[in-house]
């Protein structure tokens, strides 16, 4: 039997998802020392592996088939669009991406005017402006703190993760649009779906069965 390996998104998608795994009888001991600096881990007895990256490389590490399955936030795989199948939704990191800004921006998303969005996803905001609300806009990318632009008057609105609502509240924002639900899912390498197609049905039911 050969390895499957998992590539899991660093932080808490990666705590929930070893939670999740243990509840069906897949440990990984090794990986839950956080002083180690080790890379990859390995449960032997069951052939498999795992190791952490950041979330935006794991659709990339899953379409090169350098791992077989991912497990990472809606969000990136929309913005990556990487050849991948998306076979599960896990049920967990629940949130959703909006368009979101002070009260007032609100009338500048009904008129089509060429407004400034930044975002950490610009792909995302680019089909949802271009393709769903045919609205031509300047879209700026960021790296992190979204909610800043606004505020600073870099941008009339923002599209942004949003879970709890409290970076909104508490900076005077709002939510205007929203652009889609997510969650954490399992992505499969296309090639892996066809050769191992039975070790992989059998996980997502198990999984299923959790969720
Ligand atoms: C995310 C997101 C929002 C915030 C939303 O940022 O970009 O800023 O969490 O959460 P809330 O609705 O519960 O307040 P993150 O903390 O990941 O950091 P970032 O600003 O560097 O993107």
């Amino acid at each position: 039997m050969r390895y499957l390996t998992f590539a899991l998104g660093k932080g808490r998608l990666a705590n929930e998802t070893l939670k999740l795994f243990e509840k069906i009888g897949i440990t990984c001991e090794e990986m839950k020392d956080e002083s180690s600096r080790k890379l990859i881990f390995t449960n032997e007895a069951l052939k498999l592996k795992f190791f952490l990256s950041k979330g935006p490389d794991v659709p990339t590490y899953v379409e090169y088939g350098a791992a077989d399955i991912g497990i990472v936030g809606k969000d990136t795989i929309l913005e990556e669009g990487r050849k991948v199948h998306e076979v599960l939704d896990l049920g967990f990191g629940k949130c959703r991406m909006c368009v979101c800004g002070y009260k007032n921006a609100a009338p500048l998303l009904k008129h089509h005017e060429l407004i400034r969005v930044a975002t950490k996803y610009p792909n995302i905001t680019r089909d949802y402006f271009y393709n769903t609300k045919h609205q031509t806009v300047e879209i700026i990318k960021l790296n992190g703190s979204i909610e800043l632009a606004p505020i600073v008057g870099l941008s009339e609105v923002i599209v942004d993760i949003v879970e709890t609502g409290s970076t909104l509240r508490e900076n005077g924002l709002e939510i205007l649009e929203e652009v889609c639900p997510l969650s954490a899912r399992m992505i499969v390498n296309p090639v892996t779906m066809r050769m191992e197609g039975e070790r992989i049905k059998n996980l997502i039911m198990r999984l299923r069965a959790q969720v």
